[in-house]
């Protein structure tokens, strides 16, 4: 038995189940016959049975180098023994700059300054909270409005739930942001269904910006949108789309956020889906792969003029009010500087690059198996749309989640919707792996 599967095997099942309340879970459900993993190295998790299961989701879209990378490890690890922690306001420490600089070469041209924070939601809320400061800073405090998409996800901060697309993540929760709109989304598979990279179908969609405008005018502080969506069932942005709002952003002075929490560090085969896609965003958020996913992290890259129209145009004092007690954490900081290194010297990117057709081939493979109503892929990306069970929506999706892990592989689904991204270390034997087990789930809940 090899090392990992021994430490899975040694690790006790937890018997208390009650007391932990898990998010975005069914509870009931989960905890009527819980899954658990225990160990993980390389592309595998490891249970506490000792079952090998290939990663088909990169944790949840972060874990992009890998499991148990050893220079991620050492370098926490000795970070820890020299300062365990130092907050960022006033004080500083240097660890926070070095890796704001380094992370500042790779960002897209121009969103060299960056704000640390600690997830996907913390860096959704602070984009908006910059652009609306922005915008005041440089005279437009009329442009207080911000613009999402349907469909979008943009992590669990009322700021992000606002201006995200998701009914159900917004029903439970009363009023929401104020002055929040929204532009349709880009899912449409009666025109780009099973479409092999970006669709060449709906760029028109972003003109929808235009109508906006002439409803709110001047008072639209900024769009935000996810570069190509993920928790939504992978919703590939057709050709011109982001270019179209890019143009529509600029002519209306209206800032552009990319949210690419998930297609940041390497999943679409370049650093940023940004440079990938070909579109520059006034403000970039991230998190995820950032680390790893070693130690939670996020950060907000800004152009440059927007920290210094923010900054340099502020009265004597604080000029954001804003930031986290744990804003480049010191341990995290240390593994994203290891990250770093590893995706540059792994060159994940060029790995996605090499890779990526034989991936959609893989996902593509699928199409003509029963209730299979959808296939997209970009990057090491794939989303598989199910029909769903009538009268049961979800249900054959989590029917497929469940089999698919207990026949060695784990997915992501939301509703019927399997979302795959890998750990970018994949070989074409997993990619095999993956839509192996996959087709069989899918065959398995033909009924
Ligand atoms: C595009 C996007 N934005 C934001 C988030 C929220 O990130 P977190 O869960 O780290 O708060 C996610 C999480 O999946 C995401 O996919």
């Amino acid at each position: 038995m090899n090392e990992i599967r021994k430490l899975a095997t040694e690790t006790p099942r937890p018997n208390n189940f009650d007391a932990f309340w898990m998010g975005f879970t069914n509870n009931r459900a989960y905890k009527a016959g819980p899954r658990l993993v225990a160990a993980a190295e390389g592309v595998h998790y490891y249970t506490p049975e000792g079952r090998e299961v290939l990663d088909g989701t990169a944790g949840l879209w972060c874990v992009n180098a890998g499991h148990g990378r050893p220079e991620i490890a050492n370098a926490i690890k000795r970070q820890a023994d020299k300062m365990d922690f130092a907050p960022t306001f006033v004080v500083g420490h240097p660890i926070a700059f070095e890796a704001a600089a380094r992370l500042a070469e790779i960002t897209p041209s121009g969103l060299d300054r960056i704000f640390w924070t600690n997830s996907g939601s913390e860096s959704a809320d602070t984009a908006l909270k910059i652009a609306l400061a922005y915008q005041k800073a440089i005279g437009q405090s009329q442009r207080v409005r911000l613009v999402g998409r349907e469909r979008a996800y943009h992590g669990v901060g009322f700021g992000g739930m606002s201006v995200g697309g998701i009914g159900p993540n917004r029903k439970q929760f009363g009023a929401m942001l104020p002055y929040v709109d929204h532009l349709p989304h880009t899912h449409a598979p009666e025109h780009n269904g099973f479409c092999r990279g970006q669709p060449a179908w709906g760029a028109h969609l972003a003109d929808q910006l235009e109508s906006l405008v002439a409803l709110h005018g001047d008072t639209i502080a900024a769009v935000m949108v996810e570069p190509m969506a993920g928790s939504t069932g992978v919703l590939v942005p057709p050709q011109g789309y982001l270019q179209r709002l890019r143009e529509l952003c600029t002519k209306h002075g209206i800032l552009l956020i990319f949210d690419e929490v998930i297609t940041g560090f390497s999943r679409l085969g370049s650093p940023f889906a940004a440079e990938r896609l070909g579109v520059a965003p006034d403000l970039l958020t991230m998190a995820k792969g950032l680390t790893n996913a070693a130690v939670p992290m996020g950060a907000v890259a800004c152009r440059d003029s927007v920290y210094r129209a923010i900054v340099e145009g502020a009265p004597a004092g604080i000029e954001l009010f804003h930031g986290y007690t744990y804003s480049g954490h010191p341990l995290a900081c240390a593994a994203a500087l290891a990250s770093m290194d590893v995706h540059r010297a792994d060159d994940l990117p060029g790995r996605v690059r090499a890779l990526e057709d034989y991936w959609a081939d893989g996902a593509h493979s699928l199409k003509g198996l029963p209730n299979v109503a959808d296939i997209r892929n970009l990057g090491l990306v794939a989303g598989i749309e199910l029909t769903p069970r009538p009268g049961k929506p979800s249900d054959r999706g989590m029917k497929v989640f469940n089999r698919c892990f207990d026949d060695g592989l784990l997915t992501r689904v939301t509703g019927d919707i399997i979302a795959l991204s890998p750990p970018l270390i994949v070989e074409k034997s997993h990619v095999d792996r993956i839509f192996g087990t996959l087709a069989e789930a899918i065959r398995a809940e033909a009924a």
